[in-house]
């Protein structure tokens, strides 16, 4: 359609974005859990390690995370899970780890020693939330299909990779980068500002119109 209506600049992105990578994909047909949706992943995946990226959680960094966290793996050959400080009752919406410090990291890594899926903030272990970025080892797959339901009946990532850590080490790293909660209304138009901020066709344009609003 593009081709036809001449619209060459638009079909050149079209084509530079399909050309980058092949994409597969699975359906999770019912909304039973993340944990379930990784499952799902299983046989696409097969036997090696995979990233978990889940999309609501958006951030902005030099380094991409996932290549940040690539280093860890490389050097640890252990499952990664992304870390962020959470303070005060906020812990509640996150899955909440129970780690020690890996010495010599500069309180940059962990080895995970617990974990739990949206404690209440009494019971959470301590302050370090899972950040959806994550790269696990297939160990996995074995321990989400003998896990059970748990936080609001679902299948929880965070219960599987409970199970992993009886098997496998883990290692918590916190990352460097700017997250935005785009599961939230607020933390999705935080960032869709910002990130409208940094485009070159569009910042310039669109900061004049954020400082003419009279807020
Ligand atoms: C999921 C995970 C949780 C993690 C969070 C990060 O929760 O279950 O462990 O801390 O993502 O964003 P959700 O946000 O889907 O409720």
């Amino acid at each position: 359609m593009l081709e036809e209506k001449g619209k060459h600049d638009l079909l050149k992105i079209v084509r530079q974005i399909s050309d980058m990578i092949y994409v597969s994909y699975v359906r999770q047909k019912e909304a039973l859990g993340l944990g379930h949706a990784v499952l799902t992943a299983r046989e696409l995946i097969g036997d090696e390690p995979f990233a978990t990226l889940l999309a609501d959680d958006v951030i902005d960094a030099k380094v991409p995370v996932l290549k940040q966290m690539m280093k860890v793996f490389e050097e640890k050959q252990c499952s990664v899970i992304a870390t962020q400080i959470v303070e005060g009752p906020a812990i509640s919406s996150y899955g909440v780890l129970k780690a020690k410090p890996v010495a010599g990291s500069g309180g940059k890594l962990f080895e995970v020693l617990d974990l739990v899926e949206k404690p209440k903030l009494a019971d959470a272990p301590s302050n370090l939330a899972v950040i959806g970025r994550y790269i696990l080892t297939p160990t996995v797959f074995e321990t989400l299909a003998n896990t059970k339901p748990g936080a609001g009946g679902e299948l929880q990532l965070t219960d599987g990779l409970r199970g992993l850590l009886r098997r496998e080490k883990i290692y918590a790293y916190v990352y460097e980068g700017r997250r935005f909660d785009a599961g939230d209304k607020l933390g999705f138009l935080k960032a869709t500002v910002d990130f409208a901020l940094k485009r070159k066709d569009l910042g310039g344009e669109f900061r004049e119109y954020l400082k003419g609003l009279k807020l």
